[in-house]
C-alpha cells in the first residue's frame, strides 16, 4: 500500500508553496502520497508561521494529537517545519520528544534524509539556512489546477521593527532568472494559465540571468508574459518602497499582468510608518498609488494594516482610517500588533489598552468590508474573463472561477470548462463571493 502523508499549514501562501514543495519532495524520494486526513498518515508534518502570536501553541496542540498514535504505531513520523521549527530548533523535541524532526523553512530540501529510517549522519534538528541549496534541489513541480504559485526569493533584508520573518526565514535571496523561468514553463505545460510570483518582499527580486545581467521584477514579468499558456500573472508580497518606475511601467505594457495589487501599507501615520521601520511616508504611498492608476485605471488595490503598533495614538489611528477612504482598498487583512520576541518594536513602551486596539480593529474592517462589497457591488452587470478552476465549494454541480481582481464566482456551466477562461456575467455579489452567468467563451483573457 502506498505509504501517505499529511501535512497541516499554518501561514501565508509562501508556507502553502513550502508545503506543495515538501509534498512534491517526498513523493519523488519516498513515493509518499498527500492526503487530507491526518488518521491515514504514515508521516505527519505541521508547517508553522510565527508571524503572530499563538503560533508555538498551535503547533503543539497539533502535534499533541498525533502523539497517542505515535505510541500505538512507533513507525509513524512527526516533523515540524516553518518559522517557529527555526525560532524554536531543538527546544521542539525538548517539549515534545515523539517529535522525530525539526527542519527550518531554507532545509526543507534535507527533509529526505531526516526521515529515512536508514539514515546516519542527517541530524534529527535543521535550522540552518543553506539558502542556494533549497532551490537547487527540489524536484518538478507538479500542477494542481489551473494556477499555481513560483517561489522567486526567500528571506526578507527589509527589517521592518514588528517583524520575525528576517530571523527566521534569513535575508534575501535571489532565485536564478533561468530556474525561475524553467519551472514557470514546466506548470504552464502541466495547464496552468495563471502563475502568482511569491516572495516575503518580492519585488525586491533580483535574479542572476545567464549572461551575468540582473532580472529584475518587472522583466521577469514581462519574460512570463511572453510564454506560451501563461495568462495571468499575479505576485505577492510586494513592499510599497521596492516599487520601482519599471514595475508601474509593466502595468501599462503587459496585459497579462492582473489588475489587483497586494500592496501593504501598515499604516496611514509617518509617525507609525517611521516606528515601523518601513522606509516610506504617507504621501509616498499615495504618489505610488496614483502613477499606478494612471496607468491602470482598474487597478484593484489590496493591503495589509496593523493596528495597535506601540504607542499608537487616536489622531494615528484616525490618519489610518482617511487613508483608507483616500484610497479605496479593496479586500484587505487587518491586525492586532502582536510582540514578536526578538524584534526591536517588541521593546517599545505600550500604554495603549487591548480593549481600544480591539475597537480600533473593528471600525478598521467594518470601514474596509463596506469599500470591498462596493467594489463587488459595481462588478455586477459586468461580463468578465474568469478562470475557471473547478467545482464549486458549496454545490459540486457548479463551476467556480476567479475574476482578475481575485473575486471567487459560482456559476452554472459544463464541468469541462475547468482550467479555461469563460466570459461570465455577474448577476448578484454576495459578502464573500459573487454569483455569474454564463455568457460565454472570452474574447481574451
Ligand atoms: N512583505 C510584506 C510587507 O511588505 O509588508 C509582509 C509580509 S508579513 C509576513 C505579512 C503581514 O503580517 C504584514 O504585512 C503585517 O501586516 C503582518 N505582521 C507582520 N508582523 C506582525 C506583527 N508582529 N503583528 C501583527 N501583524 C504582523
Ligand atoms: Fe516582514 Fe517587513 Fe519583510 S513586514 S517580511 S520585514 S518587508
Amino acid at each position: 500500500m502506498t505509504r501517505k502523508l499529511y501535512i497541516r499549514t499554518f501561514g501565508c501562501q509562501m508556507n502553502e508553496y513550502d508545503s506543495a514543495r515538501t509534498a512534491d519532495l517526498l513523493a519523488a524520494s519516498h513515493g509518499l502520497e498527500r492526503t487530507a486526513r491526518a488518521e491515514d498518515a504514515d508521516v505527519l508534518l505541521v508547517n508553522t508561521c510565527s508571524v503572530r502570536e499563538k503560533a508555538a501553541e498551535k503547533l503543539f496542540s497539533e502535534v499533541g494529537r498525533w502523539r497517542a498514535w505515535k505510541e500505538a504505531r512507533p513507525d509513524l513520523v512527526i516533523g515540524v517545519g516553518g518559522c517557529v521549527a527555526s525560532q524554536e530548533g531543538a527546544a521542539i523535541r525538548e517539549r515534545a520528544p515523539y517529535v522525530d524532526v525539526v527542519y527550518g523553512p531554507q532545509a526543507l530540501h534535507r527533509l529526505p534524509e531526516m526521515i529515512d529510517p536508514r539514515r546516519s549522519r542527517a541530524p534529527a534538528v535543521d535550522v540552518s539556512f543553506p539558502e542556494i541549496e533549497k532551490f537547487d534541489r527540489l524536484p518538478e513541480p507538479r500542477a494542481e489546477g489551473p494556477t499555481a504559485f513560483v517561489s522567486v526569493m526567500e528571506g526578507c533584508s527589509k527589517y521592518c521593527s514588528f517583524c520575525v520573518v528576517p530571523y527566521t526565514r534569513g535575508e534575501e535571496f535571489s532565485r536564478r532568472f533561468d530556474d525561475v523561468i524553467a519551472e514557470t514553463a514546466a506548470l504552464a505545460e502541466q495547464g496552468v494559465r495563471e502563475i502568482t510570483f511569491l516572495g516575503q518582499n518580492v519585488n525586491a527580486y533580483r535574479g542572476a540571468m545567464h549572461d551575468g545581467r540582473e532580472c529584475d521584477l518587472a522583466l521577469l514579468i514581462a519574460y512570463a508574459a511572453a510564454m506560451e499558456g501563461v495568462d495571468r500573472i499575479r505576485y505577492t508580497t510586494s513592499h510599497p518602497a521596492e516599487l520601482t518606475g519599471s514595475l508601474i511601467d509593466v502595468y501599462g505594457e503587459v496585459p497579462e499582468l492582473v489588475s489587483h495589487l497586494h500592496l501593504p501599507v501598515q499604516s496611514g501615520s509617518d509617525r507609525i510608518l517611521a516606528l515601523m521601520k518601513r522606509g516610506y511616508t504617507v504621501r509616498d504611498y499615495v504618489d505610488k498609488v496614483r502613477r499606478l492608476r494612471a496607468v491602470r485605471p482598474d487597478l484593484s488595490l489590496s493591503s495589509d494594516f496593523i493596528v495597535g503598533f506601540p504607542g499608537e495614538t487616536d489622531a494615528d489611528f484616525e490618519a489610518t482610517m482617511d487613508l483608507i477612504d483616500e484610497v479605496g482598498f479593496d479586500t484587505s487583512f487587518s491586525f492586532i500588533y502582536s510582540a514578536r520576541p526578538g524584534t526591536p518594536a517588541a521593546g517599545l513602551p505600550d500604554p495603549v489598552s487591548l480593549d481600544t486596539k480591539r475597537e480600533r480593529l473593528a471600525r478598521l474592517q467594518a470601514r474596509l468590508s463596506v469599500l470591498a462589497r462596493e467594489v463587488s457591488e459595481a462588478m455586477v452587470g459586468r461580463r468578465l474573463p474568469v478562470l475557471v478552476e473547478g467545482p464549486s465549494k458549496k454545490d459540486p454541480d457548479e463551476l467556480r472561477g476567479r475574476t482578475a481582481n481575485n473575486r471567487v464566482v459560482n456559476f452554472s456551466g459544463p464541468p469541462d470548462l475547468a482550467g479555461t477562461f469563460a466570459d461570465v456575467t455577474i448577476v448578484e455579489a454576495l459578502p464573500n463571493s459573487l454569483r455569474g452567468a454564463l455568457a460565454g467563451a472570452p474574447s481574451r483573457p
